[in-house]
């Protein structure tokens, strides 16, 4: 267990969280305020990389969305930042360790559709790792997973299927593709791009594959929601910048909020699953 792990449950008086959330660029809000039980600044968790970027806050809160324990990550710290890949490892075995059953990370993609514009949500159904980095690579931390470890069902499709059905009765429109991570810290070429959609990508971004991959490695399912914040480049004569990035989560943000906290409020574990 990571110390940051065991200092999070002395604090929280081994409350352990049913489900971890993490927040993509320009997601703040995710408890109010009356339903926070404790908030943890990252610089607290000695195995917490610190974020650098605006629209990161940078703390592990636990609260309560209907009877459920959720632990939020406001912010999260990625590979362009100049953190060792391998660092990226411990929050999501942090999570792990607490308790959680099941992640939900988010994020900020460009589309590589132009039938799914800016404010659209995606529900990630697989992913390319195009970044050229992996935060597994180095020796296996045996306690946690196999060295070889299976990505068959990287965004776990019990649970995918939930989130599917509650947008449906929520009428959330919600699409499903493919997220390429590329490493940043640019936007990709329009080149890029183009060589994106030939390999069969939907969404593009800078961050959660790396979490996706411990999460599966550890045994702790995850699922996936990109927020559009752009058609991405070459695709429109606007140039991209962070700027717009949060502009556009944030005015996507009760959307995918909302369809989290619903899914939250119904979902149904998967007692019998290989993932438990
Ligand atoms: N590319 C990469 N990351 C992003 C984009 C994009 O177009 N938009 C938001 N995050």
């Amino acid at each position: 267990m990571f110390p940051s792990s065991k200092k999070f449950l002395d604090i929280t008086n081994n409350n352990s969280p049913d489900v971890a959330v993490i927040l993509g660029s320009g997601l703040t809000n995710f408890f109010d305020d009356q339903d926070i039980i404790e908030s943890v600044s990252y610089e607290e968790l000695e195995d917490f990389p610190q974020p650098t970027v605006k629209g990161h806050a940078g703390k592990l809160v636990l609260g309560k969305i209907n009877n459920l324990n959720v632990v939020c990550m406001y912010g999260r710290s990625h590979i362009y930042e100049g953190h060792n890949p391998q660092s990226l490892a411990a929050p999501i075995r942090v999570l792990k360790d607490i308790g959680s059953k099941l992640l939900i990370v988010t994020n900020a993609a460009g589309s590589l559709d132009e039938n799914m514009p800016a404010g659209s949500l995606m529900a990630i159904k697989d992913h390319i790792n195009w970044s050229g980095f992996n935060p597994l690579i180095g020796t296996n931390a045996e306690s946690y997973g196999p060295r070889f470890h299976d990505m068959s069902d990287g965004y776990h499709k019990f649970y995918r299927e939930q989130l599917i059905d509650i947008a449906r009765k929520t009428n959330q429109k919600l699409y499903e593709g493919i997220y390429c991570m590329y490493s940043g810290p640019n936007f990709e070429t329009p080149a890029e791009i183009n060589a994106l959609k030939v390999i069969g990508g939907n969404a593009v971004g800078m961050s959660t594959v790396p979490e996706v991959l411990v999460a599966n490695h550890c045994s702790l399912p995850v699922i996936g929601i990109s927020v559009i914040t752009n058609l991405a480049a070459g695709m429109n004569k606007t140039k991209l910048s962070h700027q717009e990035t949060l502009e556009n989560a944030s005015l996507a943000e009760n959307n995918v909020l909302n369809l989290i906290k619903q899914f939250i409020c119904e979902v149904q574990f998967d007692d019998s699953s290989r993932n438990n």
